[in-house]
């Protein structure tokens, strides 16, 4: 299986790259007539009530429908950072995340490290993964998330040409390292969540879809509301960063929940634990998340 997809990245790489060339002029007229209203149906008001941003990066995956189940079932809305390549290999992947209210970013088009690529590669990485996304949405995104959260001057200047703001996140607690030991990422979203926080995790991994099937209770019994980033931060200015890739000061302020109020695993067709498919053909890129 992973081959398979290997072949399929190269064999359809430079299709949807002439295709995203073709579409740039689109894309920008996309960007221009695009209201710049935050996303999300949830009209909570994260001034006053406790927020948390949910983002998944590296997909979309054979994993994210499931995923999309889950926080449709407890209301909950959450961002996804989309890998361009894949998006084109699955334009209609991409459109259910969409459809289901979630809000959509882009995470370049092939997942390289942003610091140590080319210059004058890093404007198609982003512009291609925005083409990508556009034209399987409908909407091109105004919000990336540079691979690893590696970025520097460069990136935020290209990306605020491009219209697009990037985020980080304040809570990383490490879900493809971890996989299937599930408990050792929720302790570490349990100590580390606080209101306004933004977690980094992966739809790539069928463990990390467990772990926010069983984690969403705990967070609902303390109040929180799972919103889009654009939904808490606003509106964010091109070229801005949010967030940085240390981790936000634990403050254990989660409590936990009875065990009977936890629900157990179904069984479903996903693997457990996941295959780590691989994100890119580049060498020494995968799996997701900063290495
Ligand atoms: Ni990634």
């Amino acid at each position: 299986m992973t081959s398979t997809i290997a072949d399929r990245l190269r064999g359809n790489l430079w299709v949807p790259m002439a295709f995203g060339a073709a579409i740039v002029a689109l894309a920008g007229v996309v960007v221009a007539s695009e209201t710049r209203r935050p996303v999300g149906a949830d009209e909570v008001d994260c001034s006053k009530a406790k927020c948390v941003a949910l983002t998944f990066d590296d997909g979309p995956s054979p994993f994210t429908d499931r995923l999309l189940d889950v926080l449709n079932a407890e209301g909950a809305k959450a961002t996804f950072f989309l890998i361009g390549n894949k998006v084109a290999l699955d334009p209609a992947a991409a459109r259910r995340i969409k459809d289901a209210g979630m809000e959509v970013g882009g995470h370049t088009w092939e997942h390289p490290n942003m610091t140590t690529i080319a210059r004058e590669e890093i404007p198609r990485q982003l512009s291609a993964a925005t083409s990508a996304i556009a034209s399987a949405t409908g909407t091109a995104p105004v919000l990336y998330r540079p691979p690893g959260g590696l970025s520097n001057a460069d990136v935020r200047a290209e990306a605020g040409r491009q219209g697009l703001a990037e985020i980080l996140w304040d809570v990383i607690p490490f879900d493809w390292i971890n996989d299937s030991d599930i408990g050792a990422t929720v302790y570490m979203l349990k100590t580390q969540i606080k209101p306004g926080s933004v977690v980094l995790l992966h739809d790539t991994y069928s463990s990390t879809v467990d772990l926010v099937y069983q984690f969403l209770p705990v967070l609902i019994a303390n109040g929180y509301h799972m919103v889009t980033v654009s939904h808490l931060l606003g509106v964010r200015q091109p070229g801005s960063s949010y967030g940085g890739r240390e981790n936000g000061p634990p403050v254990n302020d989660i409590r936990d929940v009875p065990p009977d109020q936890i629900p157990t695993l179904p069984a479903t067709p996903s693997p457990k634990p996941a295959p780590n498919l691989p994100i890119t053909d580049l060498p020494n890129q995968n799996p997701g998340g900063p290495q």
